[in-house]
């Protein structure tokens, strides 16, 4: 039967980033399909906040949850051993969580995601969230997958910016002077390709031991954006509309089931058709 290899049962998938607005579209994709799921995240109380959302529909018993910040090493494999020490192998990582501060209208605010004003601070700490974060999780997730050689699947959330470059059209503030234009990041387009790259390693490098790898990158989801950006933006995408958030749940099934098992290494790119117009 072919729903057949879609489910996950008996699976376990960990999220990193579960409590935002994608990671817990995530996680019940993966519930849909049978898995049980490891909800992590750095804030805590959104975390049991996913909890009781997604217990409202799904078995709570095939949920839990654990604070995890994906920038640290001994955090994670904290985790890892609590997890370990439960006899819950990790089957499933998907890379998710990321730093994606909204433009703000704060004073000073605007023009300090210029390239001109960005700091370093700054790009270092989405780097190591958005990139070293799935680094770090793939390593130790990954290895495990790897090592006992049932293998796995490293799913890693991209964006359709890995492979388009920022439109700052779209970001535009009139009565603004152009220094003064806030602009998305420079560290979103070098994580968002990173982890393409990031992907393709590892695609190869556990491919003896059955451990598969691809992106999803997702366009833009709807989430009550201001009329002006999402008109801008919707005008840039042939189905002239952007995501609805559940829509990639079918996606993430499909790329972290046997339904895909021979995908791999591959960016997935679902933004509506913008990256072919
Ligand atoms: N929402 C979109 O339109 C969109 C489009 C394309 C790609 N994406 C990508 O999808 C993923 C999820 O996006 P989202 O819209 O749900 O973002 P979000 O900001 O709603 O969620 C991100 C989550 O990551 C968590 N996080 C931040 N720092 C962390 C850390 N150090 N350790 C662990 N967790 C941490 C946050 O607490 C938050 O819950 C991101 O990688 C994003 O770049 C989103």
């Amino acid at each position: 039967m072919a729903l057949e290899k879609f489910d996950l049962t008996g699976k376990t998938a960990l999220i990193t980033g579960a409590a935002g607005l994608l990671g817990i579209e995530h996680a019940a994709a993966l519930l849909e399909s049978g898995a049980n799921v490891v909800l992590t995240d750095v804030s805590e109380n959104s975390l049991k906040t996913s909890r009781n959302t997604l217990a409202n529909n799904f078995d709570q018993s095939k949920i839990i949850e654990h604070v995890m910040d994906v920038s640290q090493l001994n955090e994670i494999y904290s985790v890892a051993k609590q997890l370990w020490s439960e006899s819950i192998r990790i089957d499933i990582l998907v890379n998710n969580a990321a730093i994606d501060p909204k433009v703000k209208d704060e004073e000073g605010i605007l023009e300090s995601s210029r390239l001109e004003n960005f700091t370093l601070a700054e790009w270092d700490i989405q780097l190591s969230v958005g990139l070293t974060g799935a680094f770090l999780c793939s390593q130790v997730f990954g290895a495990a997958m790897a090592k006992d050689g049932k293998g796995g699947v490293i799913l890693n959330i991209a964006s359709d910016l890995s492979v388009l470059s920022p439109d700052q059209r779209l970001y535009q503030k009139p009565n603004f002077p152009d220094d003064m234009q806030p602009v998305k990041p420079v560290t979103y387009s070098v994580i968002k390709a990173g982890l393409v790259g990031l992907t393709r390693y590892l695609a190869t490098y556990w491919a003896d031991k059955n451990v598969r790898s691809n992106a999803l990158s997702p366009g833009g989801v709807f989430n009550d954006q201001g009329d002006d950006f999402v008109h801008r933006l919707t005008s840039l995408i042939p189905l002239g509309r952007m995501a609805d958030r559940d829509e990639y749940r079918s996606a993430i099934q499909f790329l972290c089931s046997n339904a895909s098992t021979y995908l791999n290494g591959q960016n997935i790119v679902m933004d509506g058709g913008r990256s072919v117009w």
